[in-house]
């Protein structure tokens, strides 16, 4: 990990992850200008030393060599190969989810980010994080896809309509970061953004303490459950109830009508509330309504963070699998449903 302050505009390295990408980015430019120089000054050298001196003049034939075709191919195989490795492992390192990471819980909009910490404070176009802590975000968008970037951290996410996406990240520096939505989200785009403030762990305590922390997810998650959506009148629990057992979901493997299984993670909770008839549990009809429109982004992170309070240390379970990119798996999921037959 080297230190980047004397290169001019580059920002500061304030996570583990900023040496690692870096190390890469900076090997990625040496690459290119040791390949470059040579081919620059070749073009040179050979524009004069070969120049035309006479007229249809036939150069001498050349009947290949063993020794420069090894040679030309075994030096890019190793320089790709090194750039192979060398990104696998910091994408592995950014996108790996850590165990017992806190956890906040971000939502965007046009145009702000709204954050919400495990004790209940929220903040908007501010994120108050302890240093030397690995923090966790579960992101979710309102309306259209954005990006939360964190360019002292070397590290972003696209925050993606339909799904959660993840990006954790551990500061080393106490200090004010610049945070910026980086995907283009419509007109005020380039105001989405606002700070990072990195603080010792005492300060973070005294910021917490500071600020009214009102309900805290969970809660309001229970809150919407037993009153606000009547969740409880069918998922309770219980002989009698319709609807499918919660407690100790989270992480489990659900068995799904016609035959497949489906992990219980974040996105499968959403999914079961915004589309119930998606992946009905084995043994239930699907009964469940449809909540989508129903509730917010912000609601619906409530509700998941309640369903994961039902497990106990549901904090470590199923690492979510991050990263942006593909729309390719949408989990579609159900936890609803009512027992089979009826009655
Ligand atoms: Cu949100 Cu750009």
């Amino acid at each position: 990990m080297q230190n980047t302050s004397w290169v001019p505009f580059f920002p500061e390295q304030a996570s583990t992850v900023a040496g690692m990408v870096d190390a890469l980015y900076f090997y990625l430019i040496l690459v290119s200008v040791a390949f470059s120089i040579p081919v620059v000054v070749g073009i040179f050298v050979f524009a004069i030393k070969y120049r035309a001196k006479e007229k249809f003049a036939t150069p001498e034939e050349i009947h290949g060599s063993m020794v420069l075709e090894s040679v030309w191919s075994f030096i890019p195989f190793v320089v790709s190969m090194t750039i192979f490795v060398g990104g696998a492992l910091v994408y592995f390192y950014q996108y790996t989810m850590p165990e017992n990471a806190m956890e906040i819980y971000v939502v965007g909009k046009q145009w702000m980010w709204k954050a919400q910490h495990g004790t209940g404070q929220r903040e908007i176009n501010e994120l108050h994080i302890p240093v030397n802590t690995p923090i966790k975000l579960t992101m979710a968008t309102e309306d259209v896809l954005h990006d939360f970037d964190i360019p002292a951290f070397r590290t972003k996410a696209d925050v993606v309509p339909g799904r959660y996406t993840y990006l954790w990240f551990n500061a080393t520096k106490p200090g004010k970061y610049h945070l910026y939505c980086a995907e283009y989200c419509g007109l005020n785009h380039s105001g989405m953004g606002g700070w990072v403030y990195v603080m010792e762990r005492r300060d973070f305590d005294n910021w917490l303490a500071g600020n009214a922390s009102g309900q805290t997810p969970v809660e309001i998650g229970k809150d919407l459950f037993e009153a606000k959506l009547s969740c409880a009148s069918c998922h309770a629990g219980g002989p009698q109830q319709r609807g499918a057992k919660l407690e100790g979901l989270y992480g489990s493997t659900v068995k799904l009508v016609g035959g497949g299984t489906v992990t219980a993670d974040d996105d499968y909770i959403r999914n079961s509330i915004i589309n119930p008839a998606g992946q009905v549990v084995e043994g239930y009809q699907p009964i469940m309504p449809s909540f989508k429109g129903q509730v917010t982004e912000e609601q619906l992170t409530a509700l998941v963070a309640y369903v994961k309070s039902l497990t106990p240390n549901a904090a470590s379970a199923p690492a979510a699998p991050a990263a942006s990119g593909g729309p390719a798996q949408m989990p579609a999921a159900n936890a609803a449903a009512a027992p089979k037959g009826g009655k």
